[in-house]
């Protein structure tokens, strides 16, 4: 059988990772797909370099346009990352007909209704296992080996830059700053290390989750998206003491009024599986009616580990090329006609548990006006610690479940309260 034909958008990171792994696994690679994978060309803004990575077998252009429109080519792969150019050159593949596999998660997180929408009207496949979670086959999990399933919920770890700062700044004591430039260094963090430390690349592949898990559009513009930058080493040592450990999670949950789709700073339990998921590693845990909780664990970032999931997909293609579409898997794991529009819950509706953290005027009464405030809210204190600050106090407080729209009316009123000497801190906690 002729080798499948692939058109290498960007030869970066990833790009470069990519044609590492073809090549050095090109034997087991075929074995498994019925057929040879080969790069025919790529598109890169640096020529020289490409070509002595490549070789001289490999055609190199600087226009990707020319590669996606070219008749030779099956499919086409997008590593080059941004929404615009991408967006361009993916509907653009499509329209040829031809299938595309990225690792781009900003681009399907925005852009993500248009192009499977798109793909399912050309009968193509559009695959992105390397969008979510680097190496960890989740996206397979999700579309096939769950499939029984009722999800429940979706919890995970989704951003190693992110989940390697707060390693640091957790084990080491290092600041903030010092930790990203490390991640930086190290290379797990995007272009622009905003999306990563706002939370919003987490955002991203968080939108894909949910529809994968629940049959809903991608609603990545909805998601409730907080990051770690305001995040104070003293709430991370205060949570220690308290049994916890602060990691910025991606949670999506089906309650009966919505769903709940949300990243944010959570303490949960020191001992749980997600506490010790260390430095740039990731982990998702999916929960099914039917299997219960299931974990998914593994390297979220990096050249061959991002690229073991491009290559996956680019095998899944190859072995579905010539099968009717409707033989194939859903982009979302759920039929193209069959997506529901369950509403995203906004977050003053969602239920959480709360750490507070007040620097109060140490004098009798003050404890007695906070729970005051609490208990007309409705919100029960689960516990609580106090510690000196100077002429002041630190209060920490632990409540049980309660509505966010609760917690922010209660917070509003702390807040004013004439012995509160600095701002509130709140922050979610998950069991
Ligand atoms: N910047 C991302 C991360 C890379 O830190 O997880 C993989 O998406």
């Amino acid at each position: 059988m002729s080798s499948v034909k692939i058109g290498l958008l960007g030869l970066g990171v990833v790009g470069g990772g990519t044609w590492d792994v073809l090549q050095r696994n090109a034997t087991e690679i075929a074995r498994r797909a019925g057929r040879d994978i080969e790069v025919v060309a790529v598109a890169v803004r640096d020529t020289a370099k490409a070509r002595a990575l490549l070789g001289d077998s490999v055609r190199i252009s600087t226009d990707a346009m020319e590669i996606v429109r070219d008749p030779n080519i099956d499919i086409v792969v997008e590593l080059v990352g941004g929404t615009e150019l991408a967006r361009e050159w993916v509907l653009e593949s499509i329209a040829q007909g031809k299938h595309v596999v990225t690792a781009n998660k900003a681009l399907l997180a925005k852009h993500g209704n248009e192009i499977f929408a798109a793909a399912h009207e050309r009968g193509v496949m559009v695959a992105f296992e390397a969008a979510v979670a680097g190496g960890i086959p989740i996206i397979k999990a999700m579309r096939e080996g769950l499939t029984a399933n009722r999800i429940q919920w979706v919890a995970g770890i989704i951003n190693g830059t992110t989940n390697y700062i707060l390693s640091e700044m957790r084990n080491r004591g290092v600041s903030f700053a010092e930790a990203l430039a490390d991640a930086q260094r190290l290379g797990y963090a995007e272009a622009d290390p905003t999306f990563d430390i706002e939370g919003i690349d987490a955002a991203h592949k968080l939108s894909l989750l949910a529809s994968l898990a629940f049959g809903i559009p991608v609603q990545f513009s909805k998601a409730h998206i907080e990051g770690i930058t305001s995040l104070a080493q003293e709430d991370i040592q205060h949570a220690q003491r308290l049994g916890y450990t602060v990691k910025l999670l991606g949670i999506t949950r089906a309650r009966p009024e919505g769903i709940e789709l949300r990243v944010h700073p959570t303490l949960i339990p020191a001992d749980s599986m997600l506490a010790n998921v260390q430095g740039a590693m990731n982990a998702v845990l999916v929960h099914g009616d039917a299997v219960g909780q299931t974990v998914y664990y593994g390297a979220g970032a990096g050249a061959l580990p991002t690229a073991s999931a491009v290559v996956a997909d680019l095998v899944d293609v190859a072995r579905l090329l010539n099968a009717a579409p409707e033989q194939r898997v859903p982009y979302l794991a759920f039929q193209h006609d069959a997506m529901a529009d369950t509403p995203i819950l906004p977050m003053e509706e969602v239920q959480s548990a709360y750490y507070l953290r007040l620097r109060v005027d140490d004098r009798p009464g003050v404890l007695a006006d906070v729970a005051r405030i609490l208990a007309s809210a409705e919100i029960s204190i689960g516990s609580m610690i106090q510690e000196p600050a100077g002429d002041h106090a630190d209060i920490m407080f632990l409540t049980h479940e309660a509505r966010e729209g609760a917690i922010n009316g209660a917070l509003s009123q702390i807040q004013s309260l004439p012995f509160v000497r600095s701002a509130v801190t709140r922050l979610r906690v998950e069991a």
